[in-house]
């Protein structure tokens, strides 16, 4: 049975009680609309923590004005119906209320990370997820927390914050889950339209195509981007909001690639933003 529990205070209470029992706790944080991403990492906990519990909150605060919080999808039943099969513990799902019950009086500001790529198109955004994943990891007290690399911008950042801030908790990042014909699942993909969903395949044969030019020996990033660029301009009719190539998980850009590199990208659909990446392990990475 996984119990749903909706505020800090049971959560809380729980989680001492768990923790008396030596139980290891294995923690994966969600906005909800559950898709096999999500599913996939939850599958990792239950195999190797005792207790898993699975959070569900759309945060407020790592929203941008002119963004979609209040249309990104909800579905509290049909979510926990996905997560009971498997054998989930919790639900961590509380309101917007129950954690913020009043505008903070201190905020979280992350810096250098988040001056580039989504950082920088999407301001604040990165100190909402910070202080949001601060609060649940200090109720939820986990030993490990799952994290994808969808999100890789945002993997970087937290493993950042959990050595700065000295967190007791193991970060363990999943590799993107995709459709068979290679886009990367988003809660986001219900919005695209169904001309749009078919050119979405593009964003994912963009970066494999980076990929072969790279097997191939090209390190000007430039060229890359460029084919990116043409191929996105080509073949889909969103609008190309950044093509980067950075380090990982420094996230500094690079001009000529070196070691392990990071190709991002994002577009914008005309209700959907997608992001989507690579991340190739250079010559001299293990
Ligand atoms: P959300 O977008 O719901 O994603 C929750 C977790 O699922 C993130 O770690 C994200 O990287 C991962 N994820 C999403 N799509 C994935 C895919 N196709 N393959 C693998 N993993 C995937 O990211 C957030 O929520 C929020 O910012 C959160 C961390 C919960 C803080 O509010």
């Amino acid at each position: 049975m996984t119990k749903r529990i909706t505020t800090v205070n049971e959560m809380k209470a729980i989680i001492q009680t768990l923790k008396r029992e030596q139980k290891q706790i294995g923690f994966v944080p969600t906005m909800g609309a559950l898709h096999e991403g999500h599913l996939t990492m939850v599958r990792a906990s239950l195999r190797n923590h005792d207790i898993t519990v699975v959070s569900i909150f759309v945060n407020p605060l790592q929203f941008g004005p002119n963004e979609d919080f209040d249309a990104y999808p909800r579905d509290i039943e049909s979510d926990q119906a996905k997560l009971e099969p498997l054998g989930v513990d919790y639900v961590f799902y509380p309101s917007v209320e129950e954690m913020y019950p009043q505008p903070l009086a201190i905020s979280l500001k992350v810096n250098r990370m988040a001056e580039v790529l989504e950082g920088s198109k999407r301001p604040g955004h990165f100190d909402g997820v910070v202080t949001v994943v601060n609060k649940l990891f200090n109720i939820i007290r986990p030993d490990y927390a799952y994290f994808g690399k969808k999100d890789a911008q945002q993997l970087a950042i937290i493993e950042k914050m959990v050595d700065e801030f000295n967190h007791p908790i193991e970060i363990i990042g999943i590799d993107t889950i995709r459709e068979a014909d290679g886009l990367a699942k988003s809660s986001r993909n219900v919005y695209l339209t169904a001309q749009e969903r078919k050119e979405a395949i593009h964003l994912y044969q963009s970066l494999k195509k980076a990929e072969e030019m790279y097997d191939a020996g090209e390190r000007n990033s430039r060229k890359l981007i460029d084919m990116i660029r043409d191929h996105l301009t080509t073949n889909t009719s969103g609008t190309i909001e950044d093509i980067a190539v950075s380090s990982y998980p420094e996230l500094v850009e690079q001009k000529e690639i070196t070691g392990q590199i990071f190709i991002s990208l994002a577009v914008k659909f005309s209700r959907a933003r997608l992001i989507d990446n690579i991340i190739i392990k250079g010559e001299n990475h293990d």
